[in-house]
């Protein structure tokens, strides 16, 4: 029999902290370069993407994940996460993918945000208030406090709805700002998750010590982030090869990419995090396999313990 998870049984599941905690130990687990592929095949108005395998040092299954990326659809990523398991390939169950996606890419930032984050940060900035930045700030506050929210997005009412809910939940002053470099100006904490193909923030935008974490470079032709800020910064990624070949480090000086680590080699304490509070820190993953494999895992251990989910039995 396969379990059938849909959003709302995986919300009724699952929980910032046990995520967190299950993405810490797939980021210390899983040194070296993996066999994992991530494939993204253009389309007319988005891209069919699939990673796979999945796999976790621990954890007796493995994930194939296969997903829709429509800008502009609502949600603009949505499909599927087929949780096999390891010995015997049974397909164990299938979830839906938008929110395993958003759970493991929005958790696993909160926790390199505060990795990497000046021990004092507490100021937050949005650039594109959609489904990954949601999670980020709902790990975020799991791990430090934040006291200030700005937000900016191109659709101005998406940015008042995030800013408006995320105040409220979290009782801080919450605003939007007119421009990507208007809300990082006095933030802390900067946080990227757009559909940019041109850099969104450069470093005269950034305060000195601030830390950013970008999201939406995570497939050729996206960029967040301009070089004289990757320059300026300490850069941690989740797979250095990755990041050179489609995502924020794709066509950054060679210089630039020797530099740069992996935040499993940080939480290893095999690579420096930040060094100092006058450092301006970048963690600019492009979300490896593994990662759905964690949460989707956490998910369907705790949806067969509560009885979520509906059975189905694919091959009668
Ligand atoms: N790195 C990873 O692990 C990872 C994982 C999943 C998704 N992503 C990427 O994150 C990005 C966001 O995904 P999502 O699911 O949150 O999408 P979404 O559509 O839910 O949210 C994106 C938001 O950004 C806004 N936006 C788009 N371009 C903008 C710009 N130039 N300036 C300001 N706002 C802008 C949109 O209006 C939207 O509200 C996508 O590029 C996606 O491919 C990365």
């Amino acid at each position: 029999m396969t379990l059938l998870l849909s959003r709302s049984d995986l919300e009724s599941v699952l929980d910032p902290g046990t995520c967190v905690e299950a993405l810490r130990h797939g980021f210390t687990a899983a040194p070296g370069r993996s066999t994992a592929r991530r494939v993204a095949v253009p389309l007319p108005g988005g891209s069919a993407t699939a990673l796979l395998p999945g796999l976790v040092a621990g954890i007796p299954a493995y994930t194939v994940k296969v997903n829709a990326k429509f800008p502009h659809s609502r949600p603009a990523l949505r499909g599927v996460v087929c949780l096999h398991s390891l010995d015997s390939g049974e397909l164990l169950a299938l979830l839906d993918s938008a929110t395993v996606t958003a759970w493991r890419t929005g958790l696993a930032a909160a926790l390199g945000t505060h990795v990497l984050a000046r021990p004092d940060a507490r100021s937050v900035a949005v650039i594109g208030a959609g489904a990954q930045a949601e999670l980020v700030l709902r790990g975020l506050p799991e791990l430090r406090e934040v006291t200030g929210l700005t937000v900016h997005d191109t659709a101005q009412d998406r940015a008042a709805d995030f800013a408006h809910r995320h105040g409220d939940r979290l009782g801080v002053p919450a605003g939007v700002a007119p421009s990507a470099a208007d809300a990082a100006a006095g933030a802390d904490v900067v946080v990227t998750a757009t559909w940019a193909r041109q850099p969104v923030l450069y470093a005269a935008d950034v305060r000195p010590g601030a830390h950013v974490t970008s999201l939406g470079a995570d497939e050729p032709g996206k960029a967040e982030l301009g070089a004289d800020l990757l320059r300026r910064a300490r850069v941690v990624v989740d797979d250095v090869a990755l990041a050179a070949e489609t995502g924020a480090l794709a066509g950054a000086e060679p210089r630039l990419r020797e530099a740069a680590s992996t935040l499993g080699e940080v939480l290893r304490g095999d690579a420096p995090g930040r060094t100092g509070d006058a450092e301006t820190t970048v963690y600019a993953p492009v979300g490896l396999p593994w990662q759905d494999l964690a949460v989707g895992w956490a998910a369907y251990r705790a949806a067969l313990a509560a009885g979520r989910g509906r059975e189905a039995d694919l091959l009668a």
